[in-house]
């Protein structure tokens, strides 16, 4: 439960339209956390600059991405009345503390760093050597962090080398210019909904380069022949053949997706997701009749968004408008802290 003082953000590469993944994993926590209320103050930043060290010779893909992503993220429940929505580049106090807090971290730190590690270890594109923006971004995150006096960082637990970075800058920061940041917190939401999806190819990572997601945007013909076609147990071969759901991807999403009222519309003879695993465990359950249910989950869960989605793209001004309120707020924030670290390290010469 939040603290009548806490100041909380998220944060979100615009880098492709969102997935089922990212709804159970970021979207659905971050909006109980919204809905359950009780903090000072909520911002979510759509983090363009950031998307762009790893897409800078893609421009286009960021800024039409920035679209879809506030369109998924509105149509799922982000609500602007209770959370500030803002766009990353807009706010260039950004850049000026990133560049102050370069100061204060190594090379070598930031090359321990292991989400950096790990992801100039994937990207091929880097063959030709890692840009600085892309190296240093985790000092750019702390800079989102720190600007909005944000206490609380809701994130996955591949963004928790980030906080910890983020959190040694400004233990050094106040150590040496006086106490001036706020000691920011990773909270890694732990409800069921926030289990991490595979794809629909089995593999443990949903993404969009994996060509293996369902998307918020998808068609209902697309989720049905998404889910038609999905891996399950390889070893469940014939009806009677005692199935593996720990591994299947059709069982961990009805494990996260499917309740109660689902079961009684769409498949009555099972009371709920417990009954059916032990079925197909047991063997005598084909994967047929399982897939025809989970699509009837997805469906019913993903046709409200969608429909709110393709209501909000026929309006994009009012959602730009939204941004651009947003970022307003947010703004005014992030120049406030700026002006208190620049008067922490001396830098006001003409107040
Ligand atoms: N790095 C995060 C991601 O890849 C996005 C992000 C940028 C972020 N700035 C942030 C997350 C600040 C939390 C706080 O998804």
């Amino acid at each position: 439960m939040a603290q009548s003082n806490d100041i909380i953000l998220t944060g979100i590469r615009p880098t492709g339209s969102l997935h089922i993944g990212h709804m159970v994993g970021a979207l659905i926590p971050n909006i109980e956390i919204q809905n359950a209320g009780g903090y000072k103050k909520m911002y979510a930043m759509i983090a363009d600059a950031q998307g762009l060290t790893d897409n800078f010779d893609n421009p286009e893909r960021v800024r039409e991405n920035v679209m879809e992503v506030a369109l998924d993220m509105l149509a799922t429940g982000y609500n602007p009345e209770k959370t500030t929505i803002f766009i990353q580049s807009e706010i260039s106090e950004l850049t000026e503390l990133t560049f102050y807090y370069m100061n204060l971290v190594t090379i070598a730190r930031l090359q321990r760093n292991p989400t950096v590690k790990t992801e100039i270890a994937q990207k091929e594109k880097f063959n030709g050597g890692v840009p600085v923006g892309f190296f240093t971004y985790p000092i750019s995150q702390a800079a989102d962090i720190t600007a909005f006096g944000a206490n609380i960082v809701p994130v996955g637990d591949d963004q928790l080398p980030m906080l910890e970075q983020a959190a040694e800058i400004v233990h050094k920061f106040n150590s040496i210019y006086g106490d001036t940041l706020i000691m920011p917190r990773a909270v890694v939401p732990k409800t069921k909904s926030a289990a991490r999806l595979p794809g629909i190819d089995g593999n443990a990572k949903m993404g969009k380069s994996l060509n293996n997601g369902i998307y918020l945007k998808d068609s209902a013909d697309e989720i049905a022949a998404k889910v038609k076609s999905m891996y399950t147990d390889p070893n469940h071969i014939r009806v009677e053949d005692p199935g593996n759901t720990t591994e299947n991807p059709v069982f961990i999403y009805l494990s996260v997706f499917a309740r109660p009222e689902h079961f009684a519309a769409f498949l009555p003879e099972y009371r709920d997701y417990n009954e059916l695993a032990a079925h197909y465990e047991r063997g005598g359950l084909g994967d047929v009749k399982v897939k025809k249910f989970l699509n009837a989950v997805m469906q019913e869960t993903l046709r409200p968004i969608r429909e709110r989605r393709e209501a909000l793209a026929r309006d994009p001004a009012s959602v730009m408008e939204i941004l651009r309120r947003g970022t307003m707020d947010a703004r005014a924030a992030a120049a406030d802290t700026l002006a208190r670290v620049k008067r922490a390290m001396k830098l006001n010469y003409f107040d």
